[in-house]
């Protein structure tokens, strides 16, 4: 008799049946997932993956701990970020607006006003300081060039603009030693970097850090016909490392009005530390805003006579005596926009 259709079924199942419990026989002890799965977790994370599968068998719960993927430390970032792109075209077009630039950026900034590269560890933790009075349509530019060149240069870094209260006269100086204290209240940064709000760097290889010596970045500002005006020039944008700003005392507090707060740090620098650094003049490169000067921030001739007694008073002057008050302190995805009184008399409370 021919076998039926229905034995034939019932023959094909019991084949199913006894392939798979091979299959099952086989697979025990081996790591769950296919294979191309484990080729991927082993080449990402190989040293981890093989501490677990002898975690597995010494039943260790420590070392299986330890096993997680995502917990691989980060490495330092490079010394040369490998994204820079070089010289960089800058125009300030008349329609950008900082709502705009604020979109732009989304979400590549983790926290506000401060970027910590995703990929690596920087070596430096670095708070930039912008003094700031009624520059809004520059500090859109600077925005918008800076924070792609920031993010491309791998730094962490928090953005600090301290603008100045009310209408009375400007003191940059002042400005940038409430920026410095006030950062410091934020996170424990290493490295200083003044800037005016005007100065956007032309070549991104222009590295915002520190080094061994304070730094003039602003070497070759298209203002100057991109040359140094003069050799002790120390304006623009400059850094210290935490202990170099330390050291000069900060800037002085009695320059009022424009003009020679910079040549004063330039004396206090010479004095305690002897040198500068800077970039050569090709990656030194700055487009500076074009604008009328501020009103409350004319030229003030009484600075030559307080630079010439710089010497003698810079222990005394400096952020030893910083006196001034913090009225709003506002932040967004960009900076954190910390407005300070100045003319804080002797005597009063300050911060
Ligand atoms: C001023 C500096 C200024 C430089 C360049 C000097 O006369 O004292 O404060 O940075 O000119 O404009």
């Amino acid at each position: 008799r021919k076998p039926s259709f229905f034995s034939f079924l019932v023959l094909y199942s019991l084949l199913c049946v006894l392939c798979f419990s091979m299959f099952l026989f086989y697979r025990r002890g081996c790591p769950s997932g296919s294979f191309k799965e484990r080729q991927a977790e082993n080449t990402k994370t190989g040293f981890f993956w093989r501490i677990k599968e002898r975690g597995q068998k010494n039943k260790s719960p420590e070392v299986q701990v330890k096993s997680t993927a995502g917990e691989e430390p980060l490495e330092s970032c490079p010394e040369t970020p490998p994204g820079l792109l070089g010289p960089l075209q800058v125009e300030f077009e008349t329609n950008r607006t900082l709502e705009n630039v604020r979109k732009q950026a989304g979400s590549s900034l983790q926290w506000e006003g401060r970027y910590k590269p995703p990929d690596c560890i920087s070596k430096q933790k670095v708070a930039i300081i912008i003094p700031f009075r009624n520059r809004h349509d520059h500090l859109t530019h600077w925005i918008y060039y800076l924070h792609p060149i920031l993010q491309r240069q791998q730094l962490h870094h928090g953005v600090f603009v301290i603008n100045q209260h009310g209408d009375g006269e400007f003191n940059k100086a002042k400005l940038m030693n409430a920026g410095h204290v006030e950062a410091l209240k934020e996170d424990d940064y290493g490295c200083f970097i003044f800037s005016d709000v005007d100065m956007v760097p032309l070549d991104d290889r222009n590295l915002y850090r520190c080094f061994d010596r304070p730094r003039h970045f602003s070497v070759a500002v298209d203002k100057f016909n991109y040359e140094l005006p003069y050799k002790q020039i120390f304006g623009g944008v400059t850094a210290f490392s935490k202990e170099q700003f330390l050291m000069v005392n900060g800037f002085s507090n009695t320059y009022w009005g424009w003009g020679g707060e910079d040549d004063d740090m330039y004396k206090r620098v010479m004095f305690h530390l002897k040198s500068i650094s800077r970039p050569d003049a090709v990656i030194g490169r700055y487009k500076m805003i074009r604008h009328e000067r501020d009103h409350h921030n004319e030229q003030n001739l009484k600075n030559v006579k307080v630079l010439y007694e710089t010497k003698t008073g810079l222990d005394q002057d400096g952020l030893s005596s910083l006196r001034y008050s913090v009225t709003e302190i506002t932040k967004n995805v960009l900076f954190t926009f910390i407005t300070v009184d100045v003319h804080v008399a002797p005597g009063q409370p300050a911060g």
